[in-house]
């Protein structure tokens, strides 16, 4: 199952509780290991923010995440996302966290450029729900002026180390579904096509995504375009995943955000979503930091009357992921529908 649906199986469990006015702990958890990045894409929602190195010193230790890990399990969280930010396989330590994470009870699922495998992780990569390399091209130069880099053939490192990963996945007998996603823009709607080809056929992941720009700077539903990825539907079914979200819905409103996926910041700070998470963002609210409380538990229990009042009053935040959009408009259809038959 998906990401994205398990996301929303574990909403429509959360919908009655918040109707009866009960709480609930989040479905994933995400965290962001680092905000330090290799690349600066010309897109990202986090771009320019950065590593703030004036707090390193501050930055959560394995130690510090597996000790995390184990209370998500203990009161039944689902799923660890572990994304960024930043890059989180650049993060010291990579290898000893993500193995704490596939000894436990949660899901794992990785989001990476994937330009460096520590050979440490590889092993539970393979035992991941999920690794999504955000690769966005396969010409060398198209995805250099993508992703912000001044030269180098990173792709073909990037194309050898998923190659790599699939293979040890198949020695291994793992479970890891490969992801990659294709971000539409102006440089790269050229290759659409050339992208699923070379990555289902080729390289071999199990699926692509094509997303849209959150800040809708290229319409992925431009007929056009959708014509051809509903060509790609067609010839790959399933393997080719392109979403379609409108991004015309307002923003602000009633959120429930929270009560499905929060995230972590690289120092323990919990946010409502993973666009509040980086330093400056304009999005979300923060819930506290981990080092002021016991654990999360505490955490979460001093977050309720914040949560409750972005369900109830609402949000004003000037940008929201498609996902994180759906999730709203399909929670206030589902409590207004269920507030009237009450
Ligand atoms: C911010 S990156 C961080 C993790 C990692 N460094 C990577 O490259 O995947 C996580 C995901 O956010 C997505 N993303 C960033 N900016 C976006 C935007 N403006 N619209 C939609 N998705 C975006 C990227 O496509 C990527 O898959």
């Amino acid at each position: 199952v998906r990401h994205e649906e398990k996301q929303f199986d574990a909403l429509s469990r959360q919908i009655e509780a918040l109707l009866q006015g009960g709480e609930t702990y989040p479905h994933c958890v995400e965290i962001h290991p680092t905000d330090f990045c290799n690349q600066a894409c010309s897109y990202c929602f986090h771009g320019g923010v950065g590593e703030d190195v004036s707090r390193r010193g501050e930055m959560f230790t394995v130690d510090d995440y597996c000790a995390l890990v184990d209370e998500l399990a203990e009161i039944g969280v689902e799923e660890l996302s572990v994304s960024g930010g930043g890059e989180p396989l650049l993060y010291r330590g990579i290898g000893a966290l993500l193995q704490h994470v596939v000894r436990s009870p949660l899901s794992l699922r990785v989001v990476t450029n994937a330009n460096v495998i520590p050979p440490d992780a590889v092993d539970a990569l393979t035992e991941a729900a999920e690794v999504r390399v955000s690769l966005d091209s396969v010409q060398p130069e198209v995805y250099n002026r993508q992703r912000g880099l001044r030269g180098g053939n990173l792709l073909g490192r990037t194309l050898n180390n998923l190659r790599q990963l699939r293979a040890a996945r198949e020695s291994s007998a793992g479970r890891v579904r490969l992801a990659c996603t294709f971000l539409i823009s102006d440089v790269n709607q050229h290759e659409i096509e050339s992208f699923a080809r070379t990555m289902l056929e080729d390289v071999g992941v199990d699926t692509v995504v094509y997303k849209q720009d959150i800040y809708g700077r290229i319409a992925a539903d431009d007929p056009a375009v959708r014509h051809r990825l509903d060509e790609l539907s067609r010839v790959y079914g399933d393997r080719v995943e392109a979403r379609d979200e409108q991004l015309d819905e307002p923003i602000g409103g009633p959120c429930v955000v929270s009560y499905s996926k929060v995230a972590f910041n690289p120092y323990g700070e919990l946010y409502s979503c993973c666009l509040g998470s980086q330093p400056g963002e304009r999005n979300g609210l923060r819930f506290g930091s981990l080092r002021d409380f016991g654990g999360f538990r505490q955490l979460w229990a001093a977050s309720a009357a914040t949560r409750s009042s972005m369900v109830h009053e609402g949000v004003s935040c000037q940008d929201c992921n498609h996902t994180d959009r759906l999730i709203n408009i399909t929670a206030r259809a589902a409590l207004l529908a269920g507030q009237s038959r009450r």
